[in-house]
């Protein structure tokens, strides 16, 4: 296991539209890659981390939306994930990403989306519904696979200042 650096914006592979994994990918070493973004995502913390993130432009992300509690689904890795179908109905969250530190951005996202994926080890097909924050959560991962991150959801004004202000932190 291993914690892996954290990009943050306005790294270009942030913008980078993911691409999928192929058949002869999936086995022991994807899996472990699955396994050290969720240890990575955890250690932040976080409820969710995208490929891009660290540095992969590849589709697979992991999802904790339950943060420990064991009623929720735990722990999912999730290989060429797909919204398959989505609600009518919205919700508007203030959502927080770990590659855009400090920032919170109201964004509305769909209130259930089914999604299909597939396992890393063995490439095995995957279905469910998720719904309220859960759906939340993964919308928004699988938004960094399309190289979209909250940062670009505000004013061009709140980005360029939001911007000089990480810049100058540094
Ligand atoms: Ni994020």
């Amino acid at each position: 296991m291993a914690i892996l650096d954290i990009i943050t914006v306005p790294h270009p592979v942030l913008k980078q539209r993911a691409r999928p994994l192929r058949p002869d990918e999936f086995g022991p070493a994807l899996a472990q890659r699955l396994s050290d973004m969720a240890e990575t995502m955890y250690a932040a913390p976080g409820v969710g981390l995208a490929a891009p993130q660290v540095g992969d432009s590849l589709r697979y992300v992991v999802i904790d939306p339950s943060e420990g509690d064991e009623r929720g689904r735990g722990l999912t890795k999730m290989v060429n994930p797909v919204i398959e179908e989505r609600t009518r109905e919205n919700q508007i969250y203030g959502e927080t990403c770990l590659s855009v530190p400090g920032l919170e951005v109201d964004v509305k996202r769909s209130l259930g989306v089914r999604v299909s994926w597939q396992d890393p080890l063995d490439g095995a097909r995957q279905e469910a519904w998720f719904e309220g924050y859960d759906a939340i959560v993964i919308q928004h991962e699988l938004d960094h696979l399309e190289g979209e991150v909250i940062l670009n959801k505000v004013s061009a004004f709140r980005r360029s200042r939001y911007l000089k202000r990480l810049l100058q932190e540094r």
